[in-house]
């Protein structure tokens, strides 16, 4: 069984309770932010989604797409984040950034680009509570799947039984009908997913056939 986590991103914004409600459905809510900065896209801050929080009964998954993730990171907490991704090419300190996210009580996730070795997770693996293997460049919804990710998603399934370590794996981009099959065969078990499930016309039914993957 997957964990399906539908991306606000291809929402439409106009009608976010609606929309949102229309894949409530599914476990967790993905909400992308971005900075303008660390991606060349702009989208939403902690506000759009604390008004959400009391309406839905999803995991709200917020994926900061941000350069200065410490700064933020109370405002998306206190606007109802459950688990906070921060990207390490955004920090300095990886440890010190997860150390503080945990210290205002929320999950922890840390996320790598297309382009980042994932063995420089190696020594935080133990203290996450997801890890998001980005399948895109980050900043746009839409994009084609880069099957890099599925090599990462091995290595990080075969790291988590090997020790024990409690992660979920997650992975963000390009997921459609025959990339969900090939990610979670990999060992995925969070599927993002935004053009997919907000362009179906059932979108209840594609998220049930994605949980039973
Ligand atoms: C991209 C975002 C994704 C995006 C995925 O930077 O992090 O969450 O919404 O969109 P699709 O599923 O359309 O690739
Ligand atoms: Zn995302």
């Amino acid at each position: 069984m997957a964990i399906v986590a539908p991306s606000i991103l291809s929402a439409d914004f106009n009608n976010l309770l609606e929309e949102v409600l229309s894949v409530s459905s599914a476990e967790f809510l993905h909400v992308d932010v971005m900075d303008g900065n660390f991606v060349p896209n702009i989208s939403l801050g902690a506000l759009v989604y604390k008004n959400l929080k009391g309406k839905v009964d999803m995991v709200f998954d917020v994926h900061l797409m941000i350069s200065d993730p410490v700064k933020y990171a109370k405002d998306f907490v206190e606007s109802g984040a459950d688990y906070l991704t921060f990207h390490y090419e955004a920090v300095n300190d990886v440890l010190k950034t997860i150390e503080y996210f945990k210290s205002l009580g929320v999950k922890v996730g840390i996320s790598i680009k297309p382009n980042t070795d994932v063995r420089v997770l190696d020594s935080y693996l133990e203290y996450l509570d997801l890890i998001l293997i980005m399948s895109v460049e980050p900043g746009f919804g839409g994009q084609k799947f880069i099957d890099s990710a599925l090599d990462k998603i091995k290595y990080l399934y075969d790291k988590k039984k090997a020790n024990e370590y409690t992660y979920l794996i997650e992975v963000d981009g390009g997921i459609n009908e025959e990339t969900s099959k090939l990610v979670v065969n990999a060992g995925c078990d969070v599927l993002v997913a935004g053009t997919y499930i907000f362009k179906s016309h059932n979108r209840k039914k594609l998220i049930k056939e994605l949980k039973e993957l």
